[in-house]
């Protein structure tokens, strides 16, 4: 099956009370553990690569690995660019195989960030892509943006209506307490979000999809085996996974995560160095690194997503 987009998945999403993963891909094991995890589980999926990812991997490595996922499975699979900075990124990704595409301009002042995200919903639709734009800043760190903790500002349900209608665009995503990385909520604080402006943003915006961003729960099994390995992470804390799964039976329709992945890979390849520390082959630390991150994915589709069987 060719790349999809995400309409008919966001669709039947909304309907179905589930949401889809949109996992981050920097390379090929990555791509390869999510896709094998979405085939055994048939679960459909999308796969995001970020800026960080076009530069450490180029852009057309990630869409050639993205054509080999394709080639090995038919779950429906969409390409998204995550986090398009400005109208040139998400140009160059909607010309070159992309079939849907993020433009962030939620720390710009309003009318600038309708205003770009307007020019890519019309570029994007004229070619059949489909945009994410985004309202609200969520802390922590994308790319070489640093939000801190505390910087951040929710989603205003007042202007969701106005933003839609003037850009164009197809999902939005919000600000209700998520935050990039690994460190979401510093020790002792309760982890909350505010399914008031959820619930509030859908009202206004009846059947149309919300993604969450910054949505990993930091899942202690990986960090510990990181840490057990000769890692050090402290007080690593994400979004707990039954408020995950509540918003996943809401209007969010795309949850994204990218750090439990990257905990999954690296304890795998921690662990494997260290029970193995004669071992320089990366196919054999690649494996398990890989391994782990399956696994994540996994457990991300029957446990947050609820996406099993939806393909
Ligand atoms: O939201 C950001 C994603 O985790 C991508 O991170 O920009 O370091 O690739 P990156
Ligand atoms: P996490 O850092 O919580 O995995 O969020 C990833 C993300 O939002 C990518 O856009
Ligand atoms: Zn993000």
């Amino acid at each position: 099956m060719p790349l999809v987009t995400t309409t008919e998945m966001f669709k039947k999403a909304y309907e179905g009370g589930y949401a889809i993963g949109a996992f981050n891909v920097n390379n090929m094991e990555i791509v390869q553990a999510i896709t094998e995890a979405a085939n055994e589980l048939r679960s459909p999926i999308i796969l995001q690569c970020s800026a960080g990812a076009r530069k450490y991997a180029k852009h057309a490595y990630l869409v050639h690995l993205v054509q080999a996922a394709l080639e090995d499975t038919d779950i429906p699979i969409a390409l998204h660019l995550d986090h398009g900075a400005d109208f040139e990124i998400c140009k160059s990704c909607i010309d070159g195989g992309f079939t849907s595409v993020m433009y962030d301009g939620s720390a710009l002042p309003y009318e600038e960030n309708i205003k770009i995200a307007k020019q890519v919903a019309e570029y994007a639709h004229d070619k059949g892509v489909v945009v994410e734009a985004e309202l609200g800043t969520l802390a922590g760190i994308e790319d070489d943006v640093v939000v801190e903790h505390g910087a951040e500002s929710y989603t205003q349900p007042e202007q969701v209506e106005d933003f839609v209608t003037r850009t164009g665009v197809d999902s939005l995503a919000i600000a209700i307490g998520t935050s990039h990385g690994a460190y979401k909520f510093k020790p002792g604080q309760k982890p909350q979000l505010r399914f008031d402006i959820l619930d509030e943003v859908s009202k206004r915006l009846p059947g149309f999809p919300i993604v969450l961003h910054g949505a990993s729960s930091v899942l202690p099994k990986y960090v510990d085996i990181i840490n057990a390995n000769g890692g050090k992470m402290e007080d690593a804390i994400g979004i707990p996974e039954d408020m995950l799964r509540q918003a996943a039976r809401s209007a969010v329709c795309k949850i994204n995560i990218d750090s439990d992945l990257r905990l999954g890979l690296t304890a795998g390849i921690r662990e494997h160095m260290m029970a193995h520390p004669d071992h320089f082959d990366p196919r054999q630390y690649l494996t398990d690194g890989r391994a782990y991150v399956k696994e994540v994915v996994a457990h991300k589709i029957k446990t947050v997503l609820g996406s099993e069987g939806k393909a």
